[in-house]
C-alpha cells in the first residue's frame, strides 16, 4: 500500500488484482492532500477580498469528494491551492505529509508533475496543439514518450477516438473539456483536482465521465477532489463538503444521493443570500476522513 511514493503509473498490476486488495488505508500511510487553517487573500487595502477563510480538509486515498458552494464562495481557490498553484496567504498544505510552503518552486513543479492532476474550469488547453499533442504533454514534461497507443486509448476512453487530430478551436466545448480530463488523468496523478469536470457535458456524457472518475477511486485508488455545481454528479462522491464565503460549512455522504444534496445546497443558498455569512469563525468546521462507502 505504500508502493505510490514513486510514480504511480510504473508496474501497475491488473486491474482484477487491485481490485480484490483490502479496502482501507493503514494509519501509518501519508494523507495524500491535507489543508490545515489554509486562508487565502487576494489584493490589499479596500479591494483586499478573502476567498478562504482558515480552511482545514483531509482528502484521503482512494476517495472522492465532491466541494460545492455557490459561485464565489472559493471553490477554484480552494483547488489552486490544494493542488499547489496558488500559495496560502496562511495555513498550510500538505501532500503525502510535505509541507508545500518548505519546496523550492523547482521542488514544487517536480511533485505537483509527479503526484497531481488537474482540470481546469476553462480547461487550459493548449491552442496550437491537437487533442492528441495536448493529452500528451504531461507525459513529455516529464520526460516520457507515450506508448503506442496510449494517447488514442486515453482520448477513447472519454468519447473522442475521431478527434486526435483536432485543435482545441475544431472542438465543442464538452470535447474541449474531455481532452482535458483526457490530458489530467494519463499520468495517473495520486490526487486529480477537477474544476466542474463536467460543466459543458450533456447528462449522458457526464455520467459517463464520472463513471470513469469512480473508476480510478474504487479500482486505482487514486484520490479525487472535484468542484461542481449538479447535485447528481455530487451523489458520485463519497463525501460532500459545502462551502460558504470561503470555509466549509456543512458536509453529508454522497450516497444520501442528489436530492438530499440538492436540499441541503438550497438551504445553503437561502442561509447566506444576502448576508456576510452566519459562518463560524475558525477554520475547523469540517475534517475528517470521508471514505464513506455507498
Ligand atoms: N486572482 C484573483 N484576484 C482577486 N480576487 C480573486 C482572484 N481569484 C478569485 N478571487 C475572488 O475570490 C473569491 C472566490 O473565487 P473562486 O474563483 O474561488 O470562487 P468559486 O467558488 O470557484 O466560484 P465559481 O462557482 O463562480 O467558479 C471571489 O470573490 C473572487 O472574486
Ligand atoms: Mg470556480
Amino acid at each position: 500500500m505504500t508502493t505510490e511514493q514513486t510514480t504511480p503509473q510504473a508496474n501497475e498490476p491488473a486491474a482484477e488484482h487491485l481490485a480484490e486488495r483490502p479496502g482501507p488505508p493503514t494509519p501509518a500511510e501519508p494523507t495524500p492532500v491535507e489543508l490545515r487553517g489554509v486562508e487565502k487573500r487576494y489584493g490589499e487595502g479596500e479591494r483586499a477580498v478573502t476567498a478562504l477563510r482558515g480552511v482545514s480538509l483531509r482528502f484521503v486515498r482512494g476517495t472522492m469528494t465532491a466541494v460545492m458552494g455557490p459561485s464565489g464562495s472559493g471553490k477554484s481557490t480552494l483547488l489552486h491551492c490544494a493542488a499547489g498553484m496558488e500559495r496560502p496567504t496562511r495555513g498550510s498544505v500538505l501532500v503525502d505529509g510535505v509541507a508545500l510552503g518548505d519546496l523550492s518552486e523547482d521542488a514544487l513543479t517536480v511533485l505537483r508533475r509527479e503526484r497531481i492532476g488537474f482540470v481546469f474550469q476553462s480547461f487550459n488547453l493548449v491552442s496550437a496543439l491537437t487533442a492528441a499533442q495536448n493529452v500528451e504533454l504531461p507525459l513529455r514534461l516529464a520526460g516520457r514518450r507515450a506508448r503506442p497507443g496510449e494517447v488514442v486509448a486515453a482520448l477513447e476512453r472519454f468519447g473522442l477516438g475521431g478527434r486526435a487530430g483536432h485543435r482545441p478551436s475544431e472542438l465543442s466545448g464538452g470535447q474541449q473539456q474531455r481532452v482535458a480530463l483526457a490530458r489530467a488523468v494519463i499520468t495517473r496523478p495520486a490526487v486529480l483536482f477537477a474544476d466542474e469536470p463536467t460543466g459543458a457535458l450533456d447528462t449522458h456524457t457526464s455520467r459517463g465521465v464520472l463513471r470513469l472518475l469512480r473508476e480510478l477511486v474504487d479500482v486505482h485508488e487514486q484520490t479525487i477532489v472535484m468542484v461542481t455545481h449538479d447535485p447528481a454528479a455530487a451523489a458520485y462522491a463519497d463525501r460532500v463538503v459545502l462551502l460558504a464565503d470561503g470555509l466549509p460549512v456543512s458536509e453529508l455522504p454522497g450516497s444520501d444521493g442528489a436530492e438530499a444534496i440538492a436540499a441541503r445546497m438550497a438551504g445553503l443558498e437561502e442561509s447566506t443570500a444576502g448576508t456576510a455569512g452566519p459562518y463560524p469563525a475558525s477554520g475547523s468546521a469540517v475534517e475528517g476522513r470521508g471514505a464513506v462507502r455507498p
